[in-house]
């Protein structure tokens, strides 16, 4: 075993996983990248299929980038928000509020998904008391909503496998039905085709379940993930289900936290998601794309109607009391502002269309496997749902490890990406290229095959 896979194993601490597991297998140390490939420390390439947990966009080592980290290092790494600014923070405040166009005017930054979320809760919270709407507010969100790990964000996750253990730790919040088709109990679709998820019969009883609870309570917000909820199993909306969210949305006064901490950047097309709908929500919360998987660092955007709400005079304290000691980093903002510059580029959009339908086409070619009951996409991101039984839809057992399966089978092909729980994500760097894109799901097809059997009889 490499001497620092040694070393790994003997203290390192890893994110969501199982330790003992992780003791049994020898893990891959990375130690190179160049564009969509990852180069361990025996010289072994891997593409990176989930852009380095959703976070890379330009692909890994890429000039523009280095060079703008580069010449900010070459000025200052890091200086505090806390009593003063910084050149890259401003200017890429001003790059985030053109990027997300609209009403979104002011960028309080910090270091993560998870944080971006605390800021915009604690945000919306403190706006709906002081607006009189609610004396304690409360917050709505998806079924299978995942928002990060600190507690707030927590609060507003329901994926009971990650969050049941803190119960006692969060505050309380609802949660209203997903615009989940394939497993929709209203969806009479065929199952085993593209055209599985969406019934010529919906009636948008996912929307009515909003509306309802919207009516009953005054809720401070609510989080939404815009377009395709992630870590709930790269979860793809219907059209038109978040158009009609927006506007009840509005009609009820709650405000709407888009968390696009993996939709933003031209993920899912547009540079934020909520743009394909033509919606402005209240807070965007980005993170992840923002350095194009450089840096740890994010933004949370919103309206001059919430900043106002927290001036006052000094005696008052109606100061937004929060902060981390690395906000507005200035590597991080450079990274960022390079970034903005690559993905607004008109060479990068035509590349990321093409892209975007080669994914698709190459796709189709995974329905006729027995084990694949749904293939969802949404831009640049991919999502497959393995099943046990693709006529009744019937999932494996968590225990199987269905996709950790396959997903250890695909890194034996050259190819990375982490299951969600049956679901297999394919988020390609947009640099990824024509050839590397066929490998990625070649080795998905491949693997599913090698796995869980053949063809749908
Ligand atoms: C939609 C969404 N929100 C928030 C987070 C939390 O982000 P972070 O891991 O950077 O704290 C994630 C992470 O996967 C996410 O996918």
């Amino acid at each position: 075993m490499h001497k620092l896979a040694r070393l790994d194993q003997k203290h390192v601490w890893h994110p969501f996983t199982q330790m003992r597991d992780w003791a049994k297998r020898e893990p891959i140390v990375l130690a190179r990248g160049k564009g969509a490939v990852l180069e361990d420390v025996s010289g072994k390439k891997f593409l990176d299929a989930n852009a380095s947990i959703w976070t890379n966009l330009h692909g890994h080592n890429h000039p523009k980038l280095n060079a703008a980290v580069q010449r900010q290092l070459k000025k200052v790494a890091h200086t505090s928000a806390l009593g003063f600014a910084n050149e890259p923070a401003a200017l890429l405040a001003e790059r985030l509020v053109k990027s997300a166009k609209g009403s979104l005017k002011k960028v309080f930054f910090s270091d993560d998904g998870s944080t971006a979320l605390e800021v915009a809760l604690k945000m919306s919270y403190e706006f709906t008391r002081r607006t009189g709407r609610a004396r304690v507010p409360k917050f709505l969100s998806l079924e299978g909503a995942y928002h990060g790990d600190t507690v707030g964000a927590v609060s507003v996750g329901h994926i009971d496998l990650f969050h049941k253990a803190y119960g006692g730790l969060l505050f309380k919040s609802d949660q209203v039905m997903s615009p989940y088709c394939y497993r929709c109990p209203f969806n009479r679709a065929k199952a085993g085709r593209e055209d599985a998820r969406i019934g010529r019969k919906c009636n948008w009883e996912c929307v009515g379940k909003v509306e309802a609870k919207l009516k009953r309570r005054k809720y401070a917000a609510i989080v939404v993930e815009p377009r395709v909820q992630g870590a709930a199993g790269m979860i793809a909306h219907p059209e038109g289900w978040l158009k009609r969210i927006g506007k009840a949305v509005r009609a009820s006064g709650t405000q709407l936290i888009a968390d696009e901490v993996m939709t933003g950047f031209g993920r899912t097309g547009a540079t934020f998601a909520c743009q394909k709908e033509k919606v402005t929500p209240d807070f965007l919360c980005v993170a992840k794309g923002l350095t194009g998987g450089y840096l740890p660092m994010a933004a949370t955007l919103t309206t001059q109607a919430v900043f106002d709400a927290f001036l006052g005079e000094y005696e008052e304290f109606k100061t937004f009391f929060h902060g981390h000691s690395y906000t507005g980093n200035q590597l991080g903002a450079s990274a960022a502002l390079a970034s903005l510059e690559i993905l607004h580029a008109a060479e990068s959009k035509k590349k990321r269309r093409r892209l975007e339908k080669l994914l698709r086409d190459e796709l189709q070619t995974l329905w006729p496997l027995a084990c694949v009951g749904d293939v969802r996409q949404e831009g640049l991101v991919a999502g497959v749902e393995l099943v046990a039984d693709w006529r009744t839809r019937k999932a494996f057992p968590l225990k199987a490890q269905a996709g950790i399966r396959v997903c250890e089978a695909m890194a034996r092909r050259g190819v990375l990406t982490r299951p969600i729980g049956n679901v297999i994500p394919l988020l390609p760097p947009y640099c990824t290229t024509t050839a590397q894109l066929r490998k990625m799901v070649c080795a998905l097809r491949e693997s599913v095959a090698e796995v869980l059997g053949g063809a749908k009889v």
